[in-house]
């Protein structure tokens, strides 16, 4: 037994830099906060040579790997943000599926739902606290190793995402085979979903109890999902979750701000706006002033720079970076990349995304 395993979630070091927390809730800080979607990753040579020869989910069970993860970014760039390193597909794990990281292919697992029957392979109660157990030590050594520098969020793949996972076995490019559960079997579907958002919200909570101070809940699925679909199997269950988990925590006295990121989801962006998230996160496909204009002063907006223009010339990127800050403005404005960072990304480019937002924000609210 390690030392981390006397670590308790209590008694944190006190957060310096709560730009973050305050753009979720509406307000404009100092500057525009901002962080990456896998900022933790493999276009970080320290994270390649951490991950080396090692099982991806032996990784993800290791607290100490996790919080190292965690923090190798924060080691270079200022962000403002950082995301426990984990990943969504510890849920399935948890309720009873094998799942491999496979080089070269991702996530694959080994006995996919194929038919409304094989749900009874999935364990019917979860216990969140024993399966996941992991996850949670993981969070709470890394809040503590942190030392306040910035807030530490936590995440989840929503039931639409995982469930099609889930069925599909891995990548896919149609979907195919999850989708037609939707059509064909209906009821099973929701029942899936169903299981799937219960053991989410007890995930939640225990995050936030194991000392996440923001949520995300990644629907990076939506986009496979038509307008109705989408209404049907993805945005009740989004709602669910933002509701049980708020009320959860209230009884415990506890408020984190929830953000959502439906991948895709341009055609629903303003129902997720009335969804009982703080932060709504948008791909690059939505133009910043558009999405202002339809979601209102009603949530914080988080997003959504194209990855890819981070193959761009570093002045490129500033210019970039410049427009999108005025597209959003600076209030309620956490900066972002519209979707994760890739592998072959240069760091220095990374670097030089997060200085300009820094930049040209405290410029812009300078000029107010
Ligand atoms: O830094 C962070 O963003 C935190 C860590 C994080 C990971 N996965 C680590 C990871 C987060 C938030 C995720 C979420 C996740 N995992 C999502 C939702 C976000 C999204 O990208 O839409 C999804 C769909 C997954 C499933 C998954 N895990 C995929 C598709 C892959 C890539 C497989 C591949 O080979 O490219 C993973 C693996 C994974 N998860 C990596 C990382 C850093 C890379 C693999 C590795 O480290 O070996």
């Amino acid at each position: 037994m390690s030392n981390n395993d006397f670590i308790l979630p209590k008694d944190f070091p006190e957060l310096k830099n709560d730009t973050f927390l305050r753009a979720a809730r509406g307000e404009e800080p100092e500057h525009v906060p901002v962080w990456c979607m896998r900022q933790a990753g493999r276009y970080l040579p320290e994270f390649r040579e951490i991950r080396a020869g090692k099982d991806f989910f032996d990784t993800c069970r290791s607290p100490e790997n996790c919080c190292e993860l965690t923090l190798q970014p924060l080691r270079r760039f200022p962000f403002d943000a950082s995301i426990i390193f984990s990943d969504i597909l510890v849920i399935p794990q948890a309720m009873g599926m094998e799942v491999q990281m496979l080089t070269g292919k991702g996530p694959t697992f080994t006995d996919p739902l194929k038919e409304p029957e094989d749900l009874q392979r999935l364990r019917a109660k979860v216990d969140v606290n024993k399966e996941l157990d992991y996850v949670f030590k993981a969070i709470t050594l890394t809040r503590h190793k942190i030392e306040g520098k910035v807030p530490l969020i936590g995440f989840t793949g929503a039931p639409w995402t995982l469930m099609s996972y889930m069925i599909e076995g891995g990548g896919s490019t149609t979907h195919s085979k999850a989708k037609r559960w939707l059509y064909r079997h209906p009821d099973s579907s929701h029942m899936l979903l169903k299981m799937l958002a219960d053991v989410i919200v007890e995930y939640l909570v225990g995050q936030v109890a194991a000392g996440a101070q923001a949520l995300q809940v990644f629907e990076s699925h939506a986009g496979i999902l038509g307008p109705v679909e989408f209404r049907e199997f993805s945005l009740p269950y989004l709602r669910d979750i933002a509701r049980r988990v708020k009320d959860r925590l209230k009884e415990k006295g506890q408020d984190v701000p929830m953000i959502v990121f439906a991948k895709d989801a341009h055609y629903a962006l303003e129902e997720l706006s009335e969804s009982h998230y703080e932060v709504v996160s948008l791909d690059w496909t939505i133009d910043p002033r558009s999405a202002r204009e339809r979601t209102g002063e009603k949530v914080s907006l988080q997003g959504n720079m194209d990855p890819c223009a981070l193959y761009a010339p570093k002045e490129q990127i500033s210019d970039i970076v410049r427009k999108m800050l005025e597209g959003f403005g600076t209030r309620g404005y956490i900066a972002n990349l519209g979707h994760g960072l890739y592998p072959d990304m240069d760091p220095e480019n990374v670097g030089a995304f997060v200085d300009a937002v820094h930049q040209h924000s405290k410029l812009l609210i300078k000029q107010k």
